[in-house]
């Protein structure tokens, strides 16, 4: 029988409330998703207060902030703190994007903290990505050759680069497909925005030579066509890319190639 609610242990409760800094008169109140796959309970959301003036200006200060001085149990992902990793994604104030580029002050009222949206979570705000990598690994992400490799280098001009604009800056964060419907409901066949632009990005590469089998590989009802044009992937990147254009330009090359 269809079930139309939620299954009971994932309804999110209401967790902790960490007591205030001593003294602190510049507070900001972060409410955070918890869940923890070992002691069988369901998610939660527990508050945290964090004092600003002691704080650096990014939403990840403050959850390194949280996790060093309140609650060490916090878990969520970071590396560079610089927008380059794609690793700190998650759904803040109810955007996916990147905890380390989007600063405290960018939210009005309460800072609400989820882990991206619609993905098995291994813990807290950290989402199991293993499907996405092994999508994106899906469409080859490398260079395909047939002739010789030349003496010195795959050469490429400078208006061929260029068509790689746009493209080659993906850090690969899973905002985009994560905030997509299609990809919500069918991410287990549709690719979904970002292995999709990494697809774009080697089938228009002038040194590649399997375009044809990129296009063979993609012409599928599931695995392209389930884009339906939402445009969220493209309106949430943070890199400010457009996965939305890169699907439509696969589009219309399958459909140059039958006329
Ligand atoms: S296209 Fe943008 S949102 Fe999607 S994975 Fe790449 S950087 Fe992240
Ligand atoms: S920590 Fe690397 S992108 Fe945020």
């Amino acid at each position: 029988m269809v079930q139309f609610t939620l299954p009971k242990n994932s309804k999110i409760t209401t967790g902790k409330t960490w007591p205030k800094p001593e003294g602190a008169t510049n507070l900001r109140k972060f409410q955070i998703y918890r869940w923890n796959p070992e002691d069988g309970k369901n998610p939660r959301l527990d508050t945290y207060w964090v004092d600003l003036d002691t704080c650096g200006p990014m939403i990840l200060d403050a959850l390194i902030k949280i996790k060093n001085e309140i609650d060490p149990t916090l878990t969520f992902r970071r590396s560079c703190r610089e927008g380059i990793c794609g690793s700190c994604a998650m759904n803040i104030d109810g955007v996916n994007t990147l905890a380390c580029t989007w600063g405290i002050d960018e939210v009005k009222g309460d800072v609400k903290i989820y882990p991206l949206p619609h993905m098995p979570v291994v813990k807290d705000l950290i989402p199991d990505l293993t499907h996405f990598y092994a999508q994106h690994a899906s469409v080859m992400p490398w260079l395909e050759t047939k002739s010789n490799t030349p003496a010195k280098e795959w050469r490429q001009s400078i208006e061929d680069r260029e068509k790689l604009d746009g493209l080659y800056e993906c850090i690969m964060c899973a905002s985009c497909s994560t905030a997509c419907p299609s990809y919500w409901w069918n991410g287990d066949r549709y690719l979904g925005p970002a292995a999709l632009l990494h697809a774009y990005r080697w089938i228009i590469d002038s040194r590649d030579e399997a375009t044809g089998e990129r296009l063979d590989q993609l012409e599928d009802p599931f695995k392209l066509y389930r884009c339906h044009t939402i445009m969220n992937c493209t309106k949430t990147c943070p890199k400010g890319l457009n996965p939305a254009k890169a699907i439509a330009s696969i589009k219309k090359m399958m459909v140059e190639r039958q006329i």
